[in-house]
């Protein structure tokens, strides 16, 4: 297993977005219900949180339920929203103890009342903390986002207070969630499958992907840093040719 020294602390990427994926295997690979794996998913997800606090990074966004995820059965939902609650109040400790801002991106106004309430006050405590900010993607999904987005821009424009010619990437962008985050560096898929499953499709545009086949319930701090030390073997060109790259290096350096 690759060690966390083994990472440049200079070159850490600001922002990783996780898709959290292979609960339900999990627990059939053991011969028990889809939620036993959603369970132990709160363990990979705490050690994770914990992995990338003690590395300093900034950003970490966690896709927990899509907006797709509502078409699952009633009795999952349920124990999924349970869960979220438990877990929410359980861990405002954790967040506390290692400075973690929480926040969540999603159509937050579709969760149960308990869960939202749960949620605002965990944001609340911890908004004042200065390490990673954890972004929970909840009832998320990136075609949910942009088209509120557009709606959004649409009515600015209808009272006058946006000119449709002026609009750009910019102005686009402060109309998604994500408005106040860098866009990720680095994107992980667990459980073996390679889809991005509608989220932060306009903020991955120049993101590097990494799937692993690990299953989310097995995923620990050295996976979170395996997948880091591959994103630092990369060349990011955004375009440019790898000569352009060096060049830029040796000038800046
Ligand atoms: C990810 O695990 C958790 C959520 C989507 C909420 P899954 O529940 O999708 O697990 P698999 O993909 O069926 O194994
Ligand atoms: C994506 O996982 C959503 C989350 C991880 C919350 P899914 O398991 O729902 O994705 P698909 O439907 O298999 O693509
Ligand atoms: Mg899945």
């Amino acid at each position: 297993m690759i060690q966390k020294e083994n990472i440049d602390k200079t070159r850490l990427p600001k922002h990783i977005a996780i898709i959290m994926d292979g609960n339900g295997r999990w627990a059939k690979k053991r011969g028990n219900q889809r939620v036993f794996g959603h369970k132990n998913g709160v363990k990979a997800v705490r050690d994770t949180v914990e992995g990338a606090a003690e590395l300093g990074l900034k950003y970490l966004t966690l896709y927990a339920f899509s907006t797709e995820n509502w078409k699952r059965p009633r009795t999952e939902i349920d124990a999924l929203m349970s869960l979220l609650v438990a877990t929410i109040h359980k861990e405002t400790k954790t967040l506390m103890d290692n400075d973690v801002r929480l926040l969540a991106i999603g159509d937050l106004e579709t969760l149960p009342k308990n869960v939202a309430t749960q949620l605002s006050k965990t944001i609340e405590l911890t908004s004042q903390n200065k390490g990673l900010s954890l972004v929970l993607a909840l009832s998320y999904s990136s075609r949910w986002e942009i088209i509120q987005a557009v709606k959004a821009i649409a009515l600015k424009i209808e009272q006058g207070e946006i000119q449709a010619k002026n609009i750009d990437k910019c102005i686009f962008e402060q109309y998604l969630n994500t408005q106040n985050f860098p866009d990720p560096e680095l994107l992980i898929r667990t459980s073996g499958e390679y889809r991005l499953s509608n989220f932060l499709l306009w903020q991955i545009a120049y993101t590097e992907l990494y799937f692993t086949n690990t299953l989310w319930p097995d995923f620990r701090r050295e996976h979170l840093f395996e997948a880091i030390l591959d994103y630092q073997c990369r060349e990011r060109r955004f375009g440019q040719t790898s000569e352009q790259m060096s060049e830029s290096i040796n000038v800046n350096s």
